[in-house]
């Protein structure tokens, strides 16, 4: 083995747990409306098109969110004490590796755990992180984060991280439970960043669900490639149209696809046939944006205080940073 293969050490949960993305999909396919977990977005297409979606000019998520972290990175570090970063939904760690950097120049960089329902990507990011960071030992979990997280191995002075507003796609009820599980499995001198999209002017909002290339769309008609393949199945994602809206609400998008006309799908691995009117929509994600205040009661109902939370100037997106209590 080289060296760098030594750093490396991917623990693989998801294979072992087809059928329960099958029973997923059956129960977000018997609702009303019917609906599919935004798990489904990644597979290695998925993933790829997300990675493009961070650095459209509509997408100001990832730039404004990177930019907190680099303002923001070398006070995380003073503050927490850290020496380990748990990351959940990892993808590529575009924005990460500004605190990794950070972590590495005040030689505080010890083991980096990547967690995502992605196997691909997180082998790539292992692989170019261990080869720019020598020392770094990166131990990469491929899971769901919704089931697995007994799986996750204990750590110390360790900061976990959920970054890129993925807060937003869990219902409130979703939102508490995940971050409990989080907390839960905090040790004391552990901190928790959270990254979240802030509640702001709706055609800015509605610019960055529908990009002028089209990349959203193309992200969220892959979800029906990614079903197929799991479930053999012949959803045809020509037969669909994408529609995104921001809902007052619950102050959410919502992602949907739209049939374009009435349809009969069958995906025989998960043992069901779907029929869908001309027009019926399936509801691929929410992302629910925040403020400060709803942040924080998030927070507190899992059992986490918010300790310090960092903004840019338009107030655009928000890390907070937050302790067990
Ligand atoms: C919105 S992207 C954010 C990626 C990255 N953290 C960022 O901020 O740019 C969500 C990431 O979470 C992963 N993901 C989504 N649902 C997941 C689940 N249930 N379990 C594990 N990973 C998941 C996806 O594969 C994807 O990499």
């Amino acid at each position: 083995m080289t060296d760098i293969e030594d750093a490396i050490h991917i623990d693989v949960h998801l294979k072992e747990d087809r059928e329960g993305a099958l029973k997923d999909l059956r129960a977000g396919l018997a609702r009303t409306p019917k609906e599919l977990n935004p798990h489904f977005f990644y597979d290695d297409a998925g993933s790829a098109l997300f990675e493009k979606i961070c650095t459209l000019p509509e997408y100001y998520q990832t730039r404004t969110e990177k930019a907190l972290l680099e303002a923001s990175a070398g006070d995380i570090i003073e503050t927490t004490g850290i020496e380990e970063v748990l990351e959940l939904g990892s993808g590529a760690a575009t924005k990460t590796r500004v605190l990794l950097n950070a972590m590495h120049q005040a030689k505080k960089l010890r083991l980096y755990l990547p967690f995502d329902v992605n196997e691909w990507i997180v082998r790539r990011t292992a692989k170019e992180l261990t080869q720019k960071y020598p020392g770094l030992k990166v131990h990469g979990i491929i899971g769901d984060f919704e089931k697995h997280h007994d799986l996750i191995p204990t750590g110390k002075h360790r900061l976990t991280i959920f970054l890129g507003g993925t807060i937003g796609n869990f219902s409130p009820k979703g939102a508490q439970r995940f971050l409990q599980d989080i907390a839960e499995g905090m040790h004391p001198g552990d901190h928790f960043l959270l990254g979240t999209d802030l509640i702001k002017d709706r055609q800015q909002l509605h610019d960055a669900y529908n990009d002028s290339q089209g990349v959203t769309a193309d992200f969220n008609l892959n979800i029906l490639n990614v079903v197929n393949s799991i479930a053999d199945g012949n959803f045809d994602p020509t037969g669909f149209e994408h529609r995104a809206f921001f809902e007052e609400t619950h102050h959410r998008i919502e992602m949907w696809l739209d049939a374009k006309r009435e349809m009969v799908v069958d995906l025989p691995k998960a043992g069901i046939t779907v029929t869908l009117k001309n027009g019926e929509g399936i509801r691929t994600e929410i992302s629910t944006k925040f403020d400060q205040e709803k942040v924080s009661a998030l927070l507190e109902s899992a059992g986490m205080r918010l300790e310090k939370w960092y903004t840019d100037p338009d107030n655009l997106f928000a890390l907070s940073l937050a302790r067990r209590i």
